[in-house]
């Protein structure tokens, strides 16, 4: 087996601050289903959204450092917050590691979707405020229009399991109203559109963060039925397949190594609704970072 043979057989390493990431890995294994993973989530300081990004990069290059110490092949910053503040950095650390992120891939798709280049960016208060979402969609098209909005509280409902309902869909509209809503709407109230497309209202939703596509149904539910929502799980993982290629194991299924910085129930409960599958919480190993 030659050297490059034998890095191709290596685990994938996926960090998050919690369960968003698990969005992203449910992408990746169905792109590269043979592969083996490793999934991170730093549930003991979690959330990410509402730090500084030089908090955020601290605890990303933390996070790299504990899977880049298990072998992997590649990481993937499965957080668009780490994304936005850590990428350069760990770029930096990690020179021959190949570091994929979830916000150029993202960008990547909203621009793809949209049919009149104006599109809205949700994700938390770090990544808006960084401006990478809006910098990496003006990248790919300058004339492109680009709202953004921090909705911090999706992150706790979506931890929370509340991805449905009066309540998510009240908090939803306030988020979204002064976006979508006629001029006027005030905050919190019904929604009311010029028809099923609003004047001058963006086509095209981000989901900028990886909690986000849990709460999609309830998103979709306030919004003017002809927005298209993009998220980044899936441009993220043919991106992946696209730079590393498969595995060589000739494995049929890949193995997922599960870890996780604080309770590990929490950690198989919440995350299974993600996933889209159950774990098990004697699975999840509960590591110090
Ligand atoms: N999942 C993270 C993201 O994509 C944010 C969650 C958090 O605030 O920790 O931005």
């Amino acid at each position: 087996v030659s050297g490059a043979d034998d890095a191709r057989a290596r685990p994938i390493g996926v960090f998050d601050s919690g369960v968003g990431g698990l969005t992203v890995l449910r992408s990746l294994r169905r792109a590269l289903p043979g592969d083996d993973f490793i999934y991170l989530g730093d549930t003991a300081r979690l959330p990410y959204g509402t730090k500084s990004a030089a908090t955020v990069q601290r605890y990303s290059l933390q996070c790299a450092a504990a899977l880049t110490a298990r072998d992997i092949r590649a990481l993937v910053v499965a957080c668009n917050t780490a994304s936005a503040s850590a990428l350069a950095a760990l770029r930096l650390e990690y020179p021959q590691l190949p570091v994929i992120g979830v916000i150029e891939p993202g960008a990547e798709a909203a621009v793809a979707a949209s049919v009149r280049q104006h599109i809205a960016v949700i994700a938390t208060e770090g990544t808006i405020a960084g401006g990478a979402y809006q910098a990496a969609i003006r990248r790919r098209n300058p004339a492109t229009r680009v709202e953004a909005q921090a909705c911090a509280l999706f992150v706790a409902l979506a931890e929370e399991g509340w991805t449905q309902g009066p309540v998510v869909e009240a908090i939803a509209r306030r988020y979204l109203d002064p976006l979508f809503g006629e001029p006027g709407d005030d905050a919190g109230g019904t929604l009311r559109f010029r028809g099923a497309q609003p004047q001058g209202a963006p086509d095209t939703l981000v989901l900028g963060c990886t909690h986000f596509p849990a709460l999609k149904a309830a998103i979709q539910a306030v919004l003017p039925p002809s927005v298209i929502v993009v998220d980044s799980a899936a441009t993220t993982a043919a991106a992946v397949l696209q730079q590393l290629g498969p595995s060589n194991r000739g494995a049929p299924v890949g193995r997922i190594r599960w870890l996780a910085t604080d309770n590990a129930a929490r950690f198989a409960r919440v995350g299974s609704t993600f996933f889209g599958e159950l774990l098990d919480p004697a699975a999840v190993e509960i590591i110090d970072l």
